[in-house]
């Protein structure tokens, strides 16, 4: 299929579309998914560049970059003591189900995400490339102790910010800031998945962010296809063979329904 595809609702267009996504999920495997914000919104969650987007409302330089954490790290916990809170109590929501169960129906080969909120995980889905770090732990940058996030709880509770309990020094989140490098192994594993994948399905990301967002060129370098599932554009819409302009909560439900005979 080469013809860009752009689908929006009324109800019966994406219907349609997800059929169409279910059919291009089936003919071209193996199928690697990376997913963004997009698809824990439902679950609570909020992105970060859509209008209501955290960084609508704090300036991420300020709290989410390492020059920061290194400046003012009690600042970066005013942002994240809350954010952990949030991500703790979200629940995965259909999106992250349907998507682990297309894994275990063996259409799905691996999921590369930019969140860092456990979702995946706690939906069912057991290959997951954690390309932003997660919540799962918090490292002393003085001594090096490693936290689990149970613990980093407990040392939040009454403090405004985690303190290592080998050395004092205030724990960092396991999680990539601005200005940090990915973890090698984890970008080296999603680069190897998006150039071997015939097609990329993006869920919930507006690509904005690199070398994350590369990710999509390099399949489409190596003769994969790329599909998208968003509510808006993204930096790559001209380049995906499939678009479908909704909520993942939706779509992805259907896809799976769609594909459950297979
Ligand atoms: N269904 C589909 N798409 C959605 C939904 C939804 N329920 N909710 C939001 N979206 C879309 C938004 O419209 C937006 O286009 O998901 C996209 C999320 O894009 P971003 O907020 O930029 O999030 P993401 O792509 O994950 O950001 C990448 O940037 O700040 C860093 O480290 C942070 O990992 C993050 C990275």
């Amino acid at each position: 299929m080469n013809s860009k595809r752009v689908w929006f609702k009324p109800s019966y267009d994406l219907a349609m579309s997800a059929l169409e996504l279910a059919e291009l999920i089936r003919r071209r495997q193996p199928c690697v998914v990376l997913t963004g914000a997009g698809v824990s919104t439902e679950s609570g969650i909020p992105d970060f560049r859509s209008r209501t987007g955290l960084w609508a409302r704090f300036d991420p330089l300020e709290y989410a970059s390492l020059e920061a954490f290194r400046r003012d790290p009690r600042k970066v916990w005013s942002f994240y003591k809350p954010r952990i809170a949030v991500l703790t109590e979200a629940e995965p929501n259909p999106a992250h189900r349907a998507l682990a169960e297309l894994e275990r129906l063996g259409l799905v080969e691996a999921i590369v995400t930019q969140n860092i909120d456990l979702l995946h995980e706690r939906a069912g889905s057991r290959n997951v490339v954690e390309v932003h770090g997660s919540i799962r732990t918090a490292t002393c940058p003085a001594c090096g102790e490693r936290q689990p996030l149970e613990r980093v709880t407990e040392l939040l509770e009454g403090a405004d910010a985690p303190a290592c309990p080998a050395c004092g020094e205030i724990l960092k989140p396991d999680v990539v800031f601005f200005g940090e490098l990915l973890p090698a192994d984890a970008i080296d594993r999603a680069t190897e998945l998006a150039r071997t994948a015939r097609l990329l399905l993006v869920v919930g990301s507006a690509l904005e962010v690199y070398p994350v967002a590369g990710l999509p060129l390099e399949t489409i370098a190596a003769g994969g296809e790329l599909a998208v599932v968003n509510r808006g554009p993204t930096a790559l819409d001209d380049r995906a063979a499939l678009r479908i302009d909704g909520a993942a909560g939706e779509v992805l439900p259907q896809v799976a329904a769609a594909l459950a005979g297979y």
